[in-house]
């Protein structure tokens, strides 16, 4: 992992949860913290890379000067922010865990509670990224995709890898303990057309330098060929 393994190549990654809002002081999120794509970045810019981090709403610092930070809020801004300089890109790795699902309106003013018992949100999909990303891969592009998966994790991650048009896939578990989200501890697989390479728990330093070693690799071959 030479400092300058990387250098003259342009990576995007994403990064953190996304906020769908509802209404002025209320949104859909989740529990990602941004950690894993922070990880990335900085490993992506320790080795010489470009690196352009879109991330979402996180408490996190990127601290190498290779990085260019564009925050975002929503998934709509993230998936325009991703097209916006994807065209330009040696890779783009999706590490964001984006909202399926946003307000089909957001309301202008607070939601009051009134005297029903329910309250009924209409939700609309999201447009997915990545799967929008894959669709305009070029040759020698390169597309890596996370899975994170509570059940039928190998054949849900391989579906993925299809649908999304990825290079490879990271699969995290949520039934092993310290891996996902929120811990500084990770434990993945590696997942492509020809197989599956699993890898010990590890502080997400290390596991990024896991997942750049193999991108690194990547590139090598897909500029040869
Ligand atoms: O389908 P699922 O959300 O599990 O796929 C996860 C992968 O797809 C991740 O790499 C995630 O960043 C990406 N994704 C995306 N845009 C979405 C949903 C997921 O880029 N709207």
């Amino acid at each position: 992992s030479a400092s300058d393994e990387l250098q003259g190549k342009k990576i995007v990654i994403t990064a953190g949860p996304t906020y769908e809002k509802i209404d002025p002081v209320r949104f859909i999120g989740n529990y990602s913290s941004g950690k894993m794509g922070f990880a990335l970045a900085e490993e992506c810019a320790r080795r010489g890379a470009e690196v352009t981090l879109i991330a979402g709403p996180v408490q996190l610092e990127a601290k190498h000067s290779l990085i260019r930070r564009v925050d975002v809020e929503s998934a709509e801004e993230m998936h325009s922010a991703s097209q916006a300089c994807f065209s330009d890109a040696d890779a783009a790795i999706l590490c964001a865990a984006v909202a399926d699902y946003r307000p089909e309106k957001v309301a202008d003013r607070k939601i009051k509670r009134e005297k029903e018992e329910e309250l009924t949100l209409h939700l609309q999909a999201t447009k997915d990224i990545a799967a929008s990303l894959g669709a305009t891969k070029r040759k020698g592009q390169l597309l890596v995709g996370f899975a994170l998966e509570t059940n039928n994790e190998q054949q849900n991650a391989e579906g993925k890898l299809e649908r999304k048009n990825f290079d490879f896939i990271v699969l995290n578990s949520l039934n092993d303990v310290g891996a996902g989200f929120r811990h500084d501890t990770n434990k993945i697989s590696i997942i492509d057309r020809k197989g599956r390479t699993d890898y010990p728990l590890k502080p997400k330093t290390e596991v990024a330098q896991d997942i750049i070693d193999r991108l690194s690799d990547e590139l090598k071959l897909s500029t040869l060929n």
